[in-house]
């Protein structure tokens, strides 16, 4: 009988497919997947366009297309002051997804411990059991999202092979500040372990918080693989180009995975990418002014429906409390956004999925909302939580 692999079998379908289909079906008002529903800026839309029509169909140079390699490095410098040679110490990958997985594949071996911090974006286990390597978790707790420095430090061991840092943060909404990197930065060093860092929604911050990517802290330059895409910075998720820089050795590590998986990535979009990367100030500044706006407009809205929320710092995300909201019999989370769309015609996403088996009691009172929609998709979505029955 065909089966599938003993390594996928318990993988599941994702909840984000899952809660598609179901909001689909109900014509809900969709903020469950972190996509935007408009497009990205027209300046990068022709680029994508001009390159098409310039013979770059062909496959890009494995690494990445030079030109690209070259905007991103400039980018580095320019916002974090960090200098990489884009030869060598640059990769350009179908986006952050699949840097992660070239990631833990091309510098972890069967065996290894990985840290991560729970929640985890549900990619980066699941990366893990097909490369043989271990998770140990370190909770985030709320109301802040804060870790426990001594449940992180008796998270290193001999075995830990590298750490994974999520900033800012999905689905909290957390900025790692400069402390708990040093923290992170200082038993990265002391156990000879690297840092791989999912850094997508650098650009996306609120209140005046800002990122410091680890690999700016003093001593973390040459232990450190920073990945980053243009998706969420572009309002571009479906053109999937990412990148990772570092050191030579964690690049060269990457490749030998990537040349394997995807080989090359679009070659037109990799064109479009280095035009949008080098866009002004303005752009950048503007992105944030807007997705300040949809934040607080949510913000204030889930308050205003009953909902308990603390103030996401960045991205893409509000997480709510929805004890207040919905009916006695509703017991947990994945309970609750299917009650919401099917009663409330909104869809949102259970953030149990960015838990462990053992640990989904931590969400089990917790929604996760997109605010990277129209001002219009917003509203029609609260006037749906609105009418909720009370
Ligand atoms: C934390 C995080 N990492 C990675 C991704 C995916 O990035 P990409 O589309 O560049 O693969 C997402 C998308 O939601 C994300 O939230």
């Amino acid at each position: 009988m065909p089966h599938m692999a003993q390594r996928v079998a318990d993988f599941g379908t994702t909840i984000f497919s899952e809660i598609n289909i179901l909001a689909r079906e109900h014509k809900a008002v969709n903020l469950g997947q972190g996509a935007p529903d408009f497009d990205g800026p027209a300046e990068a839309l022709q680029a994508a366009v001009d390159a098409i029509h310039s013979q770059m169909n062909q496959y890009a140079p494995g690494l990445g297309n030079p030109k690209t390699k070259e905007a991103i490095a400039q980018h580095a410098l320019r916002f974090y002051n960090l200098t990489y040679d884009p030869v060598t110490q640059i990769a350009i990958t179908s986006g952050a997804t699949e840097a992660m997985f070239a990631a833990i594949l091309g510098l972890t071996d069967p065996g290894d411990e990985v840290i991560v911090f729970e929640p985890v974006y549900d990619s980066y286990v699941p990366d893990m059991v097909m490369a043989g390597v271990s998770p140990r978790y370190v909770s985030l707790r709320t109301p802040d999202w804060t870790f426990d420095p001594d449940e992180l430090r008796s998270a290193f061991s001999s075995k830990t092979r590298a750490i994974i840092i999520n900033t800012p943060h999905n689905p909290t909404g957390k900025v790692y500040s400069r402390e708990e990197l040093t923290q992170i930065a200082e038993l990265c060093q002391q156990y000879d372990v690297i840092a791989i860092t999912d850094e997508v929604y650098e650009h996306i911050l609120y209140d005046g918080f800002y990122h410091t990517p680890i690999a700016s802290l003093p001593g973390m330059a040459e232990r450190t693989l920073t990945i980053s895409s243009l998706g969420k910075t572009f309002s571009v998720t479906g053109w999937k180009i990412g990148w990772a820089l570092g050191p030579r050795e964690l690049v060269a590590g990457l490749n030998r995975a990537h040349q394997f998986i995807t080989f090359a990535v679009a070659s037109p979009l990799q064109a479009a990418a280095a035009s949008a990367l080098g866009m002004s100030s303005t752009y950048y500044e503007e992105l944030q002014a807007m997705f300040q706006a949809k934040r607080d407009f949510m913000l204030t809205a889930l308050r205003d429906t009953g909902f308990e929320v603390s103030a996401p710092q960045a991205g893409y995300f509000i997480m709510a409390d929805w004890r207040e909201v919905a009916p006695p019999e509703i017991e947990n989370d994945a309970q609750f956004a299917q009650w919401l769309i099917k009663v409330g015609g909104v869809a949102c996403i259970p953030p149990s999925a960015f838990y462990r088996e053992s640990h989904k009691d931590m969400a089990k009172h917790l929604a996760r909302f997109a605010v990277c929609k129209k001002d219009e998709t917003l509203q029609a979505a609260v006037e749906r939580l609105k009418l909720l029955p009370r």
